[in-house]
């Protein structure tokens, strides 16, 4: 699979027979984002909770593209309120086989909620992902707190590559995500969730020479990796 890193929490795997695959689509309002919303394709559209910055452009794309929205029910709620035809509602510990690959629901230890004007909507439990797909174990933490039940994921996975926050404020800063890194025992880590706004400016390579040799990777904006 190849995967491209669009800033923020923003990543998206293509997957060897085709399918497009979108984690946290905020490119609106996103100061890092390397494309316009109006102009990614995506077939499935994976969302870890329900702030802003990770809804970001989901209602449109699907909309666009007819993709798929793969969320706990309350965001899969929101999106079909807002007319996205199709959904896939998940909730926490569950996993299912979808075309492309297997998907497990992880827990994050944050908050979720959506600002809508002046409300704030309730869009359930923030969340990770496990994807198995092609043969490899990759990880997207979403906006978690470093718990010491991140230990849990190893026990039953391998992962390949690992999505981790790092931007501190809002999610874990440098020094729990090292922790988390440690816990998890990924192969390849990549930071997410920093640089975007102010109280999260972080150097990753300060992060990536922190963990043992060959484990960290920043990916820089719009660069792609295959694994
Ligand atoms: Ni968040
Ligand atoms: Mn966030």
């Amino acid at each position: 699979m190849k995967i491209t890193y669009h800033g923020h929490s923003v990543v998206s795997v293509e997957t060897v027979s085709g399918a497009k695959l979108l984690f946290d689509p905020f490119f609106t309002g996103n100061s890092l984002a390397d494309l316009r919303a109006r102009d990614v394709k995506a077939d499935y559209l994976l969302i870890t909770h329900g702030h802003n910055d990770h809804v970001g452009d989901m209602i449109s794309i699907a909309k666009k593209n007819k993709a798929t929205i793969i969320a706990i029910p309350e965001i899969i709620h929101f999106a079909t309120k807002n007319g996205v035809e199709n959904t896939h509602a998940m909730n926490m510990g569950g996993s299912f086989e979808f075309p492309f690959g297997r998907v497990k629901m992880v827990y994050a230890q944050h908050s979720s909620g959506y600002e809508l004007g002046s409300d704030m909507v309730y869009m359930g439990e923030p969340a990770g992902f496990i994807l198995e797909v092609d043969g490899k174990t990759l990880y997207h933490a979403g906006d978690t707190a470093y718990f010491s039940d991140l230990s849990l994921l190893s026990e039953d996975f391998d992962i390949d590559v690992a999505f981790l926050p790092i931007g501190d404020n809002f999610t874990m800063g440098i020094k729990d995500a090292v922790k988390a890194s440690s816990t998890i025992n990924a192969k390849k880590v990549i930071p997410i969730h920093y640089n975007t706004f102010p109280v999260i400016q972080q150097n990753p390579q300060e992060f990536v020479d922190l963990l043992p040799d060959n484990v960290g990777k920043v990916m820089a904006v719009g660069e792609t990796l295959e694994f």
